[in-house]
């Protein structure tokens, strides 16, 4: 285990009921509050008018910024910090998915800079401050309600890139399982694929004694490969529900990762195809995942042995660990395959023409990428080639 120091400010609000919460955790920041929100889920599910009822029983003046897309854009980014500037917003709350979020953090670090968000989104720049923001959640997946971390696309340049900053995490997060009762199947099933991902990012590394670190990432896989189904049965399951959400939230919220580094190629390598397809993040990661295990194999077979072990009760005995190794990652891709997540970039409509610009995305911002295994543009070609 490394050295580590652990931090995470985002005041986490849990349960039924919990939106008029946002009488007590807004009126500290000032009056001006700019609502960002996506497509209109949250009007058709009626939590629109509950968020306003909040805002306006406590006199807020309340500012719009609608239709951030999933895959936010980094122009839908700086309409918002327009309106920071010109309406001189106190705060800003996000109601919705981790596109809402993301592009609620790309908005309140622009609102505090000179640069533009776009330099800092790709780094040129850096994030000195950033307005105060909350969020009220509705889908579970990213993990964004309580990180730092922030995605954002450049649909000209075709480009989509991760970036953060101490001053990006939420001030608090509002989560009610009813709030993601109304989340399509099929999201549902990105978000469960994005948050088990998560997990295997952090899994695959090479620090030793992370004893408890991998129980933690173990157990969260486990309990939603447990729930995940369940779920997907029951849409409206306030218990189901509320299990994932917990789930999506401990995944990336710095908990289960202290004292290592995971490894985020297969994020770089689904951010390449979304940046250039505009898929489902989750979506993305279903296909690609798995063939990136399959690709660094070899770089720790004991490492996909544990959790075909651990976490897919695959019995070892009598075999390689290797042959074991394999099964796991047979087991995860089956698992995803049941719950009705695509396995093959044709599921997209996605075919070898692109795998060049592809390829070319994944080493945009740096000419190797992955901490398991250092991974070079000819292994994104490989991995992409693989998942056709
Ligand atoms: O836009 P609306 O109308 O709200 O509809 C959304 C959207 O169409 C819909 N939705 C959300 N909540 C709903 C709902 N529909 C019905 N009822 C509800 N309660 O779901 C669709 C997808 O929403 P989106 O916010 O895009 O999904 P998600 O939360 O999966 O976010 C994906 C984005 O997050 C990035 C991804 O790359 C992608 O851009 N990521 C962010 C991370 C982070 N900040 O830490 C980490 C992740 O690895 C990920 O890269
Ligand atoms: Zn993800």
């Amino acid at each position: 285990m490394q050295n580590f120091v652990f931090q995470n400010p985002t005041k986490l609000i849990f349960g039924k009921d919990t939106v008029k919460q946002l009488q007590n955790e807004i009126p500290q920041y000032g009056k001006n509050v700019l609502l960002v929100y996506g497509g209109g889920s949250i009007k058709r599910n009626g939590l629109y008018d509950n968020v306003l009822k909040n805002l306006h029983a406590i006199e807020a003046n309340v500012f719009e910024l609608s239709g951030v897309e999933p895959n936010p854009r980094v122009t839908t980014a700086r309409k918002g910090i327009e309106i920071c500037k010109k309406e001189k917003i106190d705060f800003i709350l996000a109601v919705g998915g981790g596109s809402t979020i993301d592009c609620t953090k790309a908005i309140a670090a622009g609102a505090k800079s000179s640069h533009d968000i776009w330099d800092i989104v790709t780094k040129k720049a850096q994030a000195e401050d950033a307005l105060p923001f909350g969020t009220v959640l509705t889908l579970a997946a990213t993990g964004s309600e309580m990180n730092a971390g922030s995605v954002i696309t450049n649909w000209e340049t075709k480009e989509k890139h991760g970036w953060g900053s101490p001053h990006t995490f939420p001030r608090f997060s509002i989560l009610d399982p009813v709030n993601t009762f109304t989340v399509p199947k099929d999201q549902t099933i990105y978000g469960i694929v994005d948050m088990m991902s998560h997990a295997l990012e952090h899994y695959f590394h090479h620090e030793d004694n992370t004893l408890f670190q991998d129980e933690m990432v173990e157990g969260l896989l486990r309990t939603v490969i447990n729930t995940g189904p369940k779920l997907l049965n029951d849409l409206e399951n306030y218990e189901h529900r509320a299990t994932i959400l917990y789930c999506g939230t401990m995944a990336l919220n710095g908990m289960v990762n202290m004292g290592y580094h995971g490894d985020w190629a297969s994020h770089n390598l689904e951010h390449a195809v979304s940046a250039v397809h505009d898929i489902p993040h989750g979506g993305g990661l279903a296909i690609l995942f798995p063939h990136w295990m399959e690709h660094t194999l070899d770089t720790d077979v004991s490492r996909f042995k544990q959790l075909a072990v651990k976490v897919f009760n695959v019995d070892p005995s009598n075999k390689t660990d290797r042959e074991v190794a394999l099964e796991g990652i047979q087991a995860l891709r089956d698992f995803w395959n049941s719950i009705g997540a695509p396995s093959r970039l044709a599921d997209y409509d996605i075919d070898k023409d692109s795998i060049d610009e592809m390829a070319d995305k994944t080493v945009i911002a740096r000419p190797e990428f992955g901490n398991f295994q250092s991974l070079t543009r000819d292994d994104a070609v490989a991995i992409y080639k693989a998942s056709l």
